[in-house]
């Protein structure tokens, strides 16, 4: 499909990830179906975008009106039949690979021979994915940073069979959106992942030995290398679950030692202590779910 051809946009997955896209997609013009398993999680997020567009009116960046018109862009979902119409799927569900599979099959039964299948997963191999539906020359990596609205990087990866139409109208979609795309080739973590996750692990094998507290492993890389976020705070905002996920990835298809997750972020995780997104991760967020 042409850019031009592109109208209508299902977002799969109403977490943070999948909120944010519905988020850039919609004031980009599209028309946006945002879909989820649960029903909680469709309105937490409709909620979330409600506030997220008045607080872009309370800045000036857009009036009020503005922001009604983006919002009734946006249609939540909770049956997959709902989305046979859409040009472009978006899939931003839990980093699972049996999950996106089973997702994926339903997914390719349902929308036209002839749409763009994109997923934002964090480091699975884009190839595998496209294995799993029909058309694996229409299907592409499309991996957004979080928050989405704030980030500016989309990393772009084409799996084995992605084709050269499918590979350009998705860089102009990431533009359209206000991003910059940069192309990656299709390897476990792409480039974001295999450089940041390890070194998230590796604060949490920090905090494991006792070599410093939370705060003062945050502190020392915001204050000694200027990251804006130390990268316990980080991991609690990406999610826990997510964070392991990536790591489990990186150390079963690269099989190097080095990429073992650390015990307690397994810990945590099991615990259901999954970050910010779940109230509780290694900072408590009072007020959150
Ligand atoms: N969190 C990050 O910083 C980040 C950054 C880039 C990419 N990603 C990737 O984006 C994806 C989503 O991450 P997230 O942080 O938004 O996760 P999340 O836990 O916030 O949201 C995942 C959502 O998927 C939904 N879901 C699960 N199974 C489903 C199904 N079968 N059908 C429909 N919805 C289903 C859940 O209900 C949940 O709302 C993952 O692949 C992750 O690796 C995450």
């Amino acid at each position: 499909m042409e850019l031009n051809e592109i109208k209508k946009i299902a977002v799969l997955g109403a977490g943070q990830m999948g909120a944010g896209i519905a988020q850039v997609a919609a004031q980009a013009g599209y028309s946006v179906v945002l879909y989820d398993i649960q029903d909680a999680v469709l309105e937490r997020a409709h909620g979330g975008l409600k506030k997220n567009f008045l607080k872009l009116v309370a800045k000036g960046k857009m009036n009020e009106q503005e922001a009604e018109e983006v919002m009734k862009k946006i249609k939540t979902a909770s049956l997959i039949s709902e989305l046979a119409d859409c040009d472009l799927v978006v899939e931003a569900i839990v980093e699972n690979l049996e999950i996106k599979r089973s997702l994926w099959s339903q997914i390719d039964q349902a929308c036209a021979p002839d749409a763009i299948f994109a997923s934002n997963t964090s480091s699975l191999a884009i190839t595998q994915l496209a294995s799993l539906v029909s058309h694996p020359e229409r299907f592409i990596g499309m991996h957004f940073m979080n928050p989405v609205p704030y980030m500016q990087l989309v990393e772009i990866i084409d799996g084995l069979a992605t084709d050269a139409k499918t590979h350009e109208t998705v860089m102009e979609i990431a533009r359209k959106m206000g991003k910059t795309p940069v192309e990656v080739n299709d390897a476990p973590g792409f480039v974001a992942n295999r450089l940041l996750i390890p070194m998230l692990n590796e604060a949490f094998f920090v905090l494991h030995e006792g070599v410093a507290t939370p705060e003062a492993i945050d502190q020392v890389m915001k204050l000694g290398m200027n990251h804006p976020m130390g990268p316990l705070a980080l991991a609690d905002l990406i999610g826990l679950d997510t964070v392991l996920s990536i790591m489990e990835v990186l150390h079963h298809d690269l099989g190097d030692p080095k990429y073992r997750p650390c015990p307690l972020l397994r810990k945590y995780v099991q615990a259901g202590r999954l970050g910010k997104k779940s109230g509780l991760g290694v900072y408590s967020y009072e007020g959150a779910k």
